[in-house]
């Protein structure tokens, strides 16, 4: 990276100003790849800012060193009459569906390549790049000399449309390749919204009152064709790479895997769920991994794509109509599945809220069997208009708790009155409000609600929480009936002599039980300050902001104290949720709560917030780059080094682990073999990455 050097002021020489210009711009579009696609910030967000500023100042003074790749341009432009039709250069194509989900459709695929290719049945295994099937809105970004200058939909496939100015907003998306960029070069991908993300939007609808969104796919696509483009505002999408269009001027690689390693290096987010296997044990294995793995994706997948990995392969392969013979996706099951609602229960929570709960004939989605889902509020329940008996679409995905995001139109047999909340809490009898202008109905029984005790306990020892494990539904309440727990920190006095044998009472529970409760809430103790906030169970306050809470303050004091003004600096953090955060602090009872909890030994690292966001395989390995690699340019390979944790020097020394070398290597090559320094090519590089990885994702 460019050194900093001092700002000028904006009536400086004209020729210094357009200098500083290009400097500030290449400096924002290297932090900008840090922040949105490494996730792995080198300077604070004032520092970024304050460059911004700096060059939005010269750009105005100087209108005519504006240029169309300038980060200030990522603006809201305006409303638009419609979107111009692009001619793909390179046809978009489809993939082959292979919608058998069990291991079968990936034996298929690859016994119909070695059938095309006709190769015998003794031929080694095939090579294949394995990679992630996502789920959102195909877009061709075209890059002339590095500079983003369209963006277009797949439409047809023959002719998309032109949406340069909502992708423009994606903050991933760079608006000029990093490294040195061929003439030019259209890179393909998927624009999709993250699972938190979309809840996020859909959180604050909710609060809102407003209409909620049914699945981050059809939010993401949609967001991308509005003529609105403040429509976008609200809506943070992402993008992954996966493939190349037009293409003039560069050495592709030859193979699928090199080419997305090349297309990281250019600064694009490549997911780091990929892999190249062998033959058709490597495509099912990598099917059922990725299965397995799927629920903790932080985004929706609906499958699997399969891709032979020579790209000479692909050519003598070729297309059928179209779609590709070298490529096949390979599906999971369904996120969302449409059943019958048969009735509609009302769940206490945590803070008193009633919350209807449909009851489902059961029905598969999302892999598992799903008979309960939410239906969020009463408003919700109208706008949807969903009744008792109706066929209804369930979502499930993720760790999300399954829910009902519509009813499929038809008609009903007979009347069936419309869903009413009750006006007496369920469980304790208290009365149940409604707050003037607020969507929700509590119960007013606070912590004299049993449910409400329950709901504290299970969420503070939830998995993404405290996680402490066995404290389960069943034990929750027979610890809140038994009286054993009124708040929180009594919990931790089970820990101790006393506790444990008021345990070992409970219905007779073994010792050896009580004693894995025990050890399980000790082992608790040792967490992070973000599940810790997120823990408390603060309104408004979910792991993504109580993830952003710690590392933007990085101490819990820090937290607690916080004004509301501080608390808006948060990413994310609007009025309500830093009211709701400076209530919970302002309590007495809550703080005394906190402090017991910190006296009972929970403890973490303070400034942990930066280190948890990217990991740092390569941390304390000293690279030295030299000659030139195949696809890596050295800036690139420098950025993805660092990423990793790793330092890239200047000269090989004793202290050097690893000398990467390409063609022309010279003296640092000899110097590294007289020390016996290890010597590497960029493949074993990428291999080190991949296996961290740290291949750019930012998942
Ligand atoms: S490759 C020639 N790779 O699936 C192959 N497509 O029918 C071109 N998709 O809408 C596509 N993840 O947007 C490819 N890893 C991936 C993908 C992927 C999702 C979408 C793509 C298109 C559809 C293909």
């Amino acid at each position: 990276m460019p050194s900093d050097s001092a700002a000028q002021p904006a009536d400086a020489p004209a020729a210094d100003l357009a200098a500083r210009a290009a400097e500030l711009r290449e400096r924002l579009a290297y932090h900008a790849q840090r922040y949105y696609v490494q996730d792995a910030p080198e300077i604070p967000d004032a520092e970024y800012d304050r460059m911004f500023a700096e060059l939005q100042a010269i750009e105005a003074a100087h209108p005519e060193l504006l240029t169309s790749d300038s980060p200030t341009q990522r603006v809201i432009g305006r409303v638009l009459d419609g979107f111009a039709p692009v001619r793909h250069v390179v046809p978009m194509l489809s993939i082959r569906t292979e919608t058998d989900t069990t291991p079968g459709g990936a034996i298929a695929f690859d016994a119909r390549v070695r059938r095309e290719l006709e190769l015998p049945a003794d031929a080694p295994a095939l090579a294949y790049a394995a990679e992630l099937k996502f789920d959102g809105l195909a877009i061709n970004l075209r890059y002339e000399h590095g500079v983003l200058l369209q963006a277009a939909t797949r439409g047809d496939g023959e002719t998309g449309e032109d949406v340069t100015q909502n992708v423009r907003t994606i903050g991933q998306i760079p608006l000029r390749l990093l490294g040195t960029a061929p003439p030019l070069i259209e890179i393909r991908g998927e624009v999709y919204m993250r699972r938190d993300d979309f809840e996020r939007l859909n959180e604050r609808q909710r609060e809102r009152g407003g209409k909620t969104f049914i699945n981050p796919r059809n939010t993401a696509a949609g967001a991308i064709r509005q003529l609105d483009p403040k429509a976008l505002a609200d809506k943070k999408l992402s993008f992954f790479a996966y493939g190349l269009g037009d293409l003039q001027g560069w050495a592709q690689p030859d193979t699928h895997s090199a080419t997305l390693d090349a297309i990281a290096a250019f600064g694009l987010p490549v997911c780091a769920e990929r892999a190249v296997v062998q033959g058709a044990d490597g495509l099912v294995a990598f099917h059922t991994e990725m299965g397995a793995k799927r629920d903790a994706l932080p985004f929706d997948i609906d499958g699997v794509v399969y891709k032979v990995d020579s790209i000479a392969l692909q050519k003598r392969l070729g297309f059928v109509t179209r779609e590709p013979r070298w490529a096949v996706a390979h599906k999971y099951p369904a996120q969302e599945q449409i059943t019958r609602l048969n009735a509609i229960e009302i769940q206490v929570g945590r803070t008193g809220k009633l919350t209807p709960v449909a009851k489902l004939e059961p029905v598969f989605v999302g892999g598992t069997t799903v008979s309960n889902a939410t239906l969020h509020n009463l408003f919700e329940l109208r706008r949807k208009g969903v009744r008792i008996g109706d066929t209804v679409i369930v979502r499930r995905a993720g760790d999300v708790i399954p829910e009902v995001v519509g009813r499929v139109p038809g008609a009903r047999a007979g009347y069936v009155p419309n869903f009413r909340m009750p006006r007496a809490c369920p469980v304790c009898g208290s009365r149940v409000l409604r707050e003037k202008g607020g969507i929700d109905h509590r119960c007013t029984g606070g912590l004299f609600c049993a449910a409400q005790r329950k709901q504290a306990i299970l969420h503070f020892a939830g998995r993404r929480a405290m996680d402490i494990e066995g404290l389960g539904d069943k034990l929750v309440d027979q610890l809140v009936e038994g009286a054993l727990i009124r708040t929180l920190p009594d919990l931790y006095q089970l820990a101790n002599e006393d506790g444990m044998a008021r345990l070992a009472a409970l219905d007779r529970m073994a010792d050896k039980s009580a004693r894995n409760i025990v050890d399980a809430l000790e082992a608790s103790k040792r967490t992070t300050l973000a599940r810790f906030v997120y823990a408390l169970g603060i309104r408004q306050v979910g792991e993504a902001t109580a993830r952003d809470l710690a590392k933007h303050f990085g101490s819990l004091d820090r937290i607690m104290d916080a004004s509301l003004e501080q608390l808006l600096e948060v990413r994310d953090v609007g009025p309500i949720v830093a009211q709701s955060i400076h209530t919970f602090f302002e309590q007495p009872h809550n703080r005394e709560v906190v402090e017991q909890l910190r006296a009972s030994g929970i403890a973490w690292d303070e400034h942990e917030g930066a280190a948890d966001a990217a990991p740092q395989p390569l941390s304390g390995r000293v690279f030295v780059l030299t000659g030139s690699l195949p696809t890596l340019t050295r800036d690139a390979a420098k950025a993805m080094i660092e990423a990793a944790g790793g330092k890239v020097a200047g000269s090989v020394s004793k202290k050097t682990h690893f000398v990467v070398a390409g063609a022309d290597a010279g003296s640092k090559l000899d110097k590294a073999h007289t020390l016996g320094v290890e010597v590497i090519g960029e493949a074993e590089l990428l291999a080190m990455l991949e296996e961290a990885g740290a291949g750019g994702s930012s998942s």
